[in-house]
Order: structure tokens, then sequence, then C-alpha cells
């Protein structure tokens, strides 16, 4: 299994994405998805949105412009999985697990709820005026959103690494109430992309809705203009030498252009363009650079159903992870069947001891192999060898993930060792279960190779 980084990251469905969001979070996004050690995972976090707002056409607009935007971008729904938050049940069951973990003195530290509670104090009012249960435990939805998919790497801006590293401090606790030594989530890591522009705003201030002063995305074109014509500039005349490195226009030009293009500009400022004719080349840039794409979103926002069918098998993906995962951690906290309970009391030593395992054999074709999960399932059963020993040259590749790739073909999944495929998996009536046996037989081989490590 080649094992890749799990990048997740969410957008709180409250707005239209402006440029600076663009350039700043959505074009390096897609771009860090293209790479191939990358498993995306990115999401509308709508239920994010409910916690600042409560105008359901806002909210709902908001999601739709948002997943045009990306998939107008580039973002490709066939490498990446990407979906809508509230498309997953298990994040909010899963949220509540870690609720019951999570230290209250902890969420009483968090930012966000912090400068609420500073802001009432100050005006006299009482301390929790207007400051609803959705905004306290806004950091335990977040810990789920991320810890469901062990996420590797978190991007995210700076106001949320506070939020990231409580979803370690959640995640940690619950892996030693109810981990007895395993580890069920992965500590994820926020990443501040430092490269990354954080684009100036028409008066030279950060890029952002707050502060009135963006430059629309794909509205269309002359919204675009009109923004552009509104930046802020100094009162130099045309013909008068302009400093490049004190122009926010210039800023957000360097942005989208090339080496050669943006060193042309500023080559243009200093001998004297007139701030009209550099608005106008920096309108024809963007125009450019995004035209295609802006076609791109109008189609799709015109066609929502396109994008409900992409984003119902976002979720689809997502939750063939997801649902297993969570129904081990059920097992963990003591939400078991009835029906198993008797099995469970009697088997419990046996079922602590009990890992998954490669089984051998021999037929009349050869010397062949199993693999069961730690409940006995079968999930794989090899090719006939022709020599034992290459049976466990195969089994041992697994262990070590040399060159080793487990991939789904719909309704089977196959094991490929060296790029042969080397076992195969039962067919499965739909390509759903089969993600979700793919999932199960991963994460058995991950603990079998923990165990062992432990060994
Ligand atoms: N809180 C994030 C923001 O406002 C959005 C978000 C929600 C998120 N869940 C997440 C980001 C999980 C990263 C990972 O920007």
């Amino acid at each position: 299994m080649t094992t890749r980084t799990r990048i997740l990251t969410g957008i709180t469905t409250t707005g239209t994405p402006h440029l600076g969001n663009y350039a700043g979070a959505i074009r390096p996004a897609i771009l860090a998805s293209q790479d191939a050690n990358a498993d995306s995972f990115y999401f509308l976090a709508d239920y994010h949105a409910l916690i600042k707002c409560d105008d359901p056409q806002r909210i709902q607009r908001s999601r739709m412009e948002i997943a045009a935007t990306w998939l107008a971008g580039g973002l490709d729904v066939n490498r990446v999985t990407f979906y809508r938050q509230s498309d997953i049940p298990e994040i909010p069951e899963l949220t509540w697990l870690l609720t019951c973990v999570a230290a209250k003195g902890l969420l009483n530290r968090a930012h966000a709820y912090k400068a609420s509670v500073d802001k009432n104090v100050e005006a006299g009012e009482d301390p929790d005026a207007g400051i609803t249960m959705g905004l306290y435990s806004y950091p335990v939805l977040m810990a789920a959103d991320i810890l469901m998919f062990n996420a590797h790497k978190v991007p995210v801006g700076r106001d949320q690494i506070q939020h990231v590293e409580m979803a370690r401090d959640i995640g940690q606790r619950f892996n030693h109430l109810f981990g007895k030594g395993k580890e069920f989530f992965t500590m994820p890591e926020a990443l501040i992309e430092e490269s990354v522009a954080t684009l100036p705003g028409l008066d030279g201030r950060k890029m952002s809705k707050s502060y009135d002063n963006t430059i629309p995305l794909f509205t269309s074109a002359k919204d675009m203009k009109d923004a552009i014509s509104r930046i802020v500039t100094d009162s130099r005349a045309p013909g008068e030498s302009k400093d490049p490195s004190k122009s926010h226009l210039f800023t957000l030009y360097q942005a989208f252009a090339s080496k050669n293009e943006a060193e042309d500009m500023r080559l243009k400022l200093l001998g004297g363009l007139g701030w009209g004719d550099a608005k106008k080349l920096l309108f024809i840039l963007l125009d450019d650079q995004l035209g295609e794409a802006r076609e791109r979103y109008h189609q799709l926002m015109s066609r929502p159903s396109d994008m409900e069918d992409l984003l119902l098998i976002g979720a689809k993906k997502a939750r063939a992870v997801a649902a297993p995962f969570l129904a081990e951690l059920r097992e963990a906290v003591g939400l078991r069947s009835f029906v198993n309970q008797s099995q469970v009391v009697k088997t419990v030593k046996k079922k602590t001891s009990k890992i998954a395992r490669f089984v051998s054999f021999k037929d009349n074709d050869g010397f062949k192999f199993r693999f069961l999960a730690e409940d006995g399932e079968e999930l794989l059963i090899s090719r006939a060898f022709k020599d034992g020993k290459d049976v466990g040259m195969v089994t041992k590749a697994v262990m070590l993930e040399n060159h080793v790739d487990l991939k789904t073909d719909v309704h089977q999944f196959l094991l490929y060792v060296n790029g042969e495929i080397v076992a195969k998996s039962p067919k499965y009536p739909s390509p759903y279960e089969c993600k979700v046996a793919l999932e199960k037989a991963k994460q058995s081989i991950n603990r079998l190779k923990f165990t062992d490590s432990l060994n």
C-alpha cells in the first residue's frame, strides 16, 4: 500500500468566494491535490456555516457557489474526495463521542468563543449573551471533521491553528481512554502555506469581506472590471515614475502574472505607465486567466443537479471510509449490538488477542494465501504460486509496504505487488460495499503492522 499523505480541509459556506480566497486557498489546494502523493479530502463545512448564519437562502446559495468555484477552478473529483459535511451523518455522531471526552476548560480557551465573551464583557452585558452552544462547540465539530478521516495535514489560515491543536488534544484523549494501546486517531498537523499570497484588497488592507474591499471572482467580467477601477492608487499622473513596491495594484498583478509578465509591468510602472492603463492591464491579465473558469462556473451554477450528483458521489466515497471507522469507535466506547453480546463477552480474551492474518495453504494449483480480518472475514485470496517461498515474499512485501498497492476495480479490489496483481478480494454487490471492504482491509493491514512492530 502506498501511504499517501491525507490532506483535509473545509470551507465554511457563508459567502461568495472572491479573488483573495481564490489566490490564498482555492488555487493552492487544487494544485496540492494534483500531487501524486496527496490523498485530498476537501469539503463544504456547511454545519459550521449554521453557527454563523441563520439565513437559509444565504447558506444554500453559498454552498452552491463554493462548490461551483472549486469545480470550475479545476478540482478533479476523481482524484480527490469532495463532499458536503452535512451529507456525512458519521460526522455529527463522532462529534458527540468527542464531546464526551473534550475538556470544557479546553473549549473555554478557544479564541472565537473568548472574543465573543470579551466583547460582551466590554459592552457590560452578560458574558454569554448571544453565544450559542454551536459557537462554543465549534472546535469539537472541527475535530470530528479532521479525525474522522485520519488526516495528516490540514491546510488552514492562521486563525485556525488553535482548532487543529484542539483536534489533536481531543483525539489523543480518546485514544488514551479507549484505544488500549492502539491509536485510533492520527495526530493532524496544521499546514500554513507561508509562500501563498494574502492578496491586498482595493484599499490595500488584506482582501476580506469584512473590509468590503474585495474583487469578485466569477460573478461577471464587468463586476471584476468595476472593482479594479476602484483600486486605490497614489496620485501620480501618467508619465510620472511609480514605485511598484509601494503599489498594491502591482501586488495583485504579480499574484497572477508569470515572472516575465510581472517584470514587464514593474518596468512599465517605473517608466511612468498611467494608473488607468495599469488597471486595464490588470483586468486583461485576470480575464485571461480566469475567463474560461468563469464560463465553467456559470455552466455549473445553471445545472445544479450535476453538482448534486458529483457531491453525492463524493459523500459516498467519504462514507466508505467514515462508516466502518465509526463502527469501530462505537464498539470501542461500548455501543455494541446486544445480539452478539454473549459472544463478545465469551470471546473477550480471544478477541483482544486476535489479529488479522495471512493464512497460506496449498491446493491443486499451487501455493496460495488468504488474508483474513480480525473478525475472520476473508478479504483477499491470492493467485497460485509455484513455490511456497513466494507466498512468504509477497506477504512480507505487504507488511513492509514494498511496492504494494490496493486498488478497487469497481466490485472487487486487487492487491498489487511490483505492479502485478497477486491477490483479489471477493466480488461485492456494489462499489460502495467494495470500498467499505477495501478500507477494512487497509485498516486491518495497518493494525497488523502495528501489532507486529510491538512484538
Ligand atoms: N473552521 C474552518 C474555517 O472557518 C473551516 C473548517 C471546518 C475546517 N472544518 C474544518 C478547516 C476541518 C479544516 C479542517 O476556516
